[in-house]
């Protein structure tokens, strides 16, 4: 695991749009896992603009989210299909058939799930898979005590999570919805690189734990300390718990792969 630490949100999420616009210009067929939440908004307005700006080419790369809340339909503006289309597919050249998430209304979840599974597989597995961090410490919807082998599953939401998301929902908990479908720690893991972003002092508590804490299902997110090659990138404000930024920074200083990184400070 390595830590990268931004000066602030819009240099975080622009770093992270352009690990991956890089990713997919070496690898045009690219299979990227895509997260949602407030988190993501600024990534994807970076990947829109450099489509936009600089032509990078999204018709042959395919992707699978994370998650979807169970019991909404696509055209429901509080689903994650929605914020998809809405966020990235519909401001970039991707095929929309390209693109998949677990459908939340699917009368057999256990057979969506497995379907889910099989079309990862059949892709040939995730190359580069988006994150985020939940406040319970969670990846995707696992919530605390998932199993860190846990495949696609449908999980029940903790109170702290439909409360931080209520937000998205008029801020009414009662309007979020109980229960999603989430890819599972076991599934994550198995992509080829993992890309965590998180900004804002409201995260730096979970960071703090989910990096320098014990591998523990309590906070799934600390599961990505067994991943290979997995990149946290957080802002200064959510680096705030850490205990070895000098340490992260200097790595960030002398590894060859951020030179083209180094003194960029974001747009705002
Ligand atoms: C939801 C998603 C997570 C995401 C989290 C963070 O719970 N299921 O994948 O990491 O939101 O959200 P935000 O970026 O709004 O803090």
């Amino acid at each position: 695991m390595e830590v990268i630490i931004r000066p602030n949100e819009g240099a975080a999420s622009e770093l992270v749009a352009k690990l991956i616009a890089r990713k997919l210009r070496a690898r045009p067929q690219l299979v990227l896992g895509l997260a949602t939440g407030r988190t993501m908004e600024h990534v994807y307005d970076h990947l829109s603009r450099l489509h936009r700006e600089e032509g990078l080419d999204f018709s042959l790369c395919r992707t699978f989210n994370l998650d979807e809340y169970i019991g909404l339909s696509p055209d429901d503006p509080h689903s994650y299909r929605y914020y998809m289309n809405e966020r990235l597919f519909g401001r970039v050249n991707i095929d929309l058939r390209n693109t998949h998430l677990p459908s939340g209304l699917a009368p057999d979840l256990r057979a969506e799930c497995q379907h889910y599974e099989d079309l990862i597989r059949d892709c040939g597995g995730i190359d580069l898979q988006l994150l985020g961090i939940g406040r319970s410490g969670h990846i995707g919807f696992n919530e605390p005590l998932s199993a860190l082998r846990s495949r696609t599953r449908d999980k029940a939401l903790t109170p702290e999570t439909i409360a931080q998301n209520a937000p998205m929902f008029g801020d009414d908990p009662a309007r979020v919805p109980r229960r999603a479908i989430t890819m599972g720690v076991g599934t994550i893991l198995e992509s080829g690189r993992c890309i965590v972003l998180a900004t804002g002092a409201g995260k730096a508590d979970i960071v703090a734990q989910a990096v320098e804490g014990p591998i523990t299902s309590a906070i799934t997110a600390s599961a990505l300390q067994l991943h290979a090659r997995c990149t946290v990138v957080v802002d200064e404000a959510a680096a705030g718990g850490l205990k070895g930024t000098e340490y992260y920074r200097w790595i960030f200083e002398n590894e060859p792969e951020w030179q083209e990184f180094r003194g960029q400070n974001g747009r705002d």
